[in-house]
Parts: structure tokens; sequence; C-alpha cells
């Protein structure tokens, strides 16, 4: 995909139901009574993944469009590995929906998520008492769960909302008080999500808990758009001046939007309008007016910042090129363990564009304003790189070719069409 600098942005556009949100209504609806409806579910490559294994073991399922209706039920033995694609989030969680089942399961994945930790699931999935198999922590994981799961307290060591999640499932099915404690807080969409379904939980701001076993009611629901594939928009949008666009219908839990609080801290306008909270989450139109970067007011990003910004790290390195006194990312040492090593192909990337960027172990420290050159990027087959630094090719002088440009579909299939819908040159 070849990319040329751009003057601006204009118009309104939308993104796909949120990535994350769909995988979990998905697995959700897999436990509850009777047939749950998902609409606007994510056409990310992931959720496919999600619903074929749930698929694989028994569930039935029908797709109309972005519509797709589950019907909850008991899971049947699978007859052949389940293949989680690239999808970390499936395997994960997937893995906790398995816990429960008293048959013997394979998740299987692609080069990149083979390469992934699975650790941090199998420990307190085995503590609850199931029986995991994997290749010294990584892909393919085996799992044999247990009708008769035991209820857990756990600390989880990594932040991670995949961790919390797949521990909490298994919590569904075990019996008594399942808690799961985080020292940095993650998203919270899992929570909200068995709310809708019926559950009470018990939430606090790091330890959550439910009470097993426990009952689900089908619930019908509109999935908010996709905050993380937004962001690529309106971080162009911010970046370029006289840029003027209006994203529709997008997620805007706070556990996601601190990249709206970091470009606002460098000058950016940006509003959040028309803001509603139909099925437990909150959804909007996000408005992004251009301007010139000033000085951030905090130009460093560290502990629960670092972590609420996951996804968005490659995209705020290219942002800090364009913010005087640049961006320094600390604590991000979990961006080395994602479909790539996103701080390695984020500073390979950005020095090939010309930038002045130096690698840390957890993060790295961006120079900025600069104006970035064109180049070829290399996307190591990571979705969000590909989408970061199709960002960045706007900003940049010249053009700039996207190699493996379609990795995106892995999140957001048609991001390059709806990108050039807004970009004026
Ligand atoms: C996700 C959690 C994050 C994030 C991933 C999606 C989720 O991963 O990076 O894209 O849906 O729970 P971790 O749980 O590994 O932090």
């Amino acid at each position: 995909m070849r990319i040329a600098s751009a003057r601006r942005l204009r118009g309104t556009c939308s993104v796909p139901g949120d990535k994350s949100i769909s995988h979990r209504a998905a697995l959700i609806a897999s436990l509850a009574e009777g047939v749950s409806t998902l609409e606007n579910f994510s056409t990310a490559a992931d959720c496919a993944a999600t619903l074929s294994c749930l698929a694989g073991v028994g569930i039935r399922l029908g797709q109309d469009g972005t519509t797709v209706r589950i019907h909850g039920g008991k899971l049947r033995p699978p007859n052949r590995p389940l293949n989680c694609g690239n999808s970390g989030s499936t395997m994960r969680m997937m893995a906790g929906r398995l816990a429960s089942e008293d048959f013997e399961c394979t998740l299987t994945g692609d080069t990149s998520l083979s390469e992934r930790p699975m650790a941090r699931i199998i420990e307190p999935l085995e503590m609850m008492g199931a029986r995991l198999r994997s290749d010294n922590g990584r892909p393919p994981l085996t799992i044999h769960g247990s009708d008769r799961l035991a209820a857990i307290e756990y600390e989880s060591s990594a932040p991670s909302a995949q961790v919390k999640t797949a521990v909490l499932l298994a919590g569904l099915r075990a019996q008594g008080r399942t808690a799961i404690r985080e020292s940095v807080g993650t998203r919270d969409h899992t929570e909200r999500m068995l709310q809708w379904f019926g559950v009470a939980l018990e939430t606090g701001s790091t330890v959550t808990a439910v009470n097993g076993p426990a009952r689900l009611f089908a619930a019908h629901l509109k999935i908010p758009g996709d905050f993380s594939s937004a962001a690529y928009f309106i971080a162009a949008a911010a970046m370029l001046p006289a840029s003027d666009i209006e994203i529709v219908g997008v997620g805007l839990n706070s556990t996601r939007t601190q990249l709206i609080d970091v470009l606002r801290s460098c000058g950016a306008e940006i509003q959040t309008v028309d803001v509603r909270e139909p099925c437990n989450e909150p959804v909007g139109t996000i408005r992004v007016r251009g301007c010139t970067f000033q000085h951030a007011s905090s130009n460093v990003i560290e502990g629960p910042k670092t972590a609420a910004l996951i996804d968005e790290l490659p995209l705020l390195a290219v942002v800090g090129t364009q913010v005087p006194g640049g961006l320094v990312v600390r604590d991000a040492g979990e961006l080395r363990f994602k479909e790539t090593d996103r701080v390695a192909a984020t500073v390979k990337n950005l020095r090939a564009m010309g930038a002045r960027i130096e690698e840390f172990e957890d993060g790295f420290s961006v120079d900025g304003p600069m104006r970035l050159q064109g180049a070829t990027i290399q996307t190591f087959g990571d979705h969000r790189i590909a989408m970061a630094f199709s960002v960045a090719a706007l900003v940049a002088e010249g053009e700039s070719e996207i190699t493996d440009a379609a990795s995106v579909a892995v999140s957001f299939p048609d991001f390059f069409a709806r990108l050039e819908s807004l970009v004026e040159r």
C-alpha cells in the first residue's frame, strides 16, 4: 500500500464494532440461557476466530452482516484443534471459557500467536483445577477442563484484561467467590458485559469478583465502534491543521480513551458529543479539529496511563514526532509481547522515516517536532504497526510504502478505504 502525504482530513465516518467487546459478547453469550443478538459485531479477523472456535465446540450461531446470533448452551468436545489465528484475546479468553468443560481441547494459532506468552493464564486456570499443556508456556495450548472448578483469589502479575477475563469466565462456573486483583486497572468490558447478561459481580478499582456457579440470561446488544480503530483517524486529524472530522458511534469507555487526553494536552480540539450508554457501555460522536501541537502538559507516559494506552502506543510514538519536546513512554514492557515486538517495530520504522527515537527495554523516547520522511515500512504482519505508520505517512514528506498492509484485516478490514475517504491532498 502506497500512502502520500495529506493536507488535512475532513468528513464523517464510522469504525467497525469494538474488537474487545465483540470477543466478550460472543463468549459470554455462549454461557447464557437463550439466544443473544449481537449487533454491530466486529468485522475483525480476530473476532471471526472467536466465533469459529465457539462453533468448533458446538455453539450454534448465525450471522447476518454484522449481526450475530448466539445460542447459549452446552459445549461438546471438538473433533480437531481450534484455530485462534492471530488472536491472543481469543486464545486466552477461550481458555477461560473451556476451563470448566470436562473434555480436552487444543488451541492453536499462527506463527505470531505461537510465540506469545500463555503462562499468565495457565497458572490461575490450573490453580482452579483445570489441566493445561503448552510448549513451554507458548501455544499450542491444550486444556482439559473440569466441571468442578475451585474458586480462587488471584493476583495477576501482568496488567492484562485478557487474564482478568479468563479467570472471571472460569469463575462463573466454579464453586464460590473467584476474585482477581490487579495492581493496575485494565479495560473493564468483561465486567460491564457480565452485568448486561444478568451477573451480579463485585467491582472495585483493582479487585473484581464473581460468585459461581452463576446464571446468565441471553441479551440483545449493539456493540459500540472500536475506539482503538478510531484512534488512527483521531490522531491523523489532530496532527494536520485545518482537519475537521467526526466519527460517529464510537465506544467512549474511559479505560480506553486516554489518547484523547494526551492529544488535548498537546492542543488538539477534541469534543465528544451525543454520549449515551445504551448497553452498559458509553458511546458517542468524537469531533476532532487539527492544530499545530504545543508542548504536552506532561510528556512522560508511564504507570497506569501506559496500561490504558497499550494498543495506542505505536501511534503515540508517531504523534510524539510532532510534539514540541517529544514524548516518552515507560512501563511498556508488555508491548514487546504483542502481535510483534511493538517497541522494536516502532523504533525501527520511525528511524527509517528520519525520526530521533531512543529505545528502552520498557518503552521509548521520541524527539519532536520534526518532519518525517516517506519510507518503506515493515509491519512484521502487525495490524497496529501498519495503521500507525499509515498515519505517519500522511504527515511525512513524500510517499511511504506499507508492506504486508493486508494485516489491517486482523482488526479493521476496510481501514485504508475509510482513511482515504477522509483524506484531502
Ligand atoms: C485486550 C487487552 C489487551 C490489548 C488487546 C485486547 C482485551 O491485551 O492489548 O489488544 O480485549 O482484553 P492484554 O490483556 O494482553 O493487555
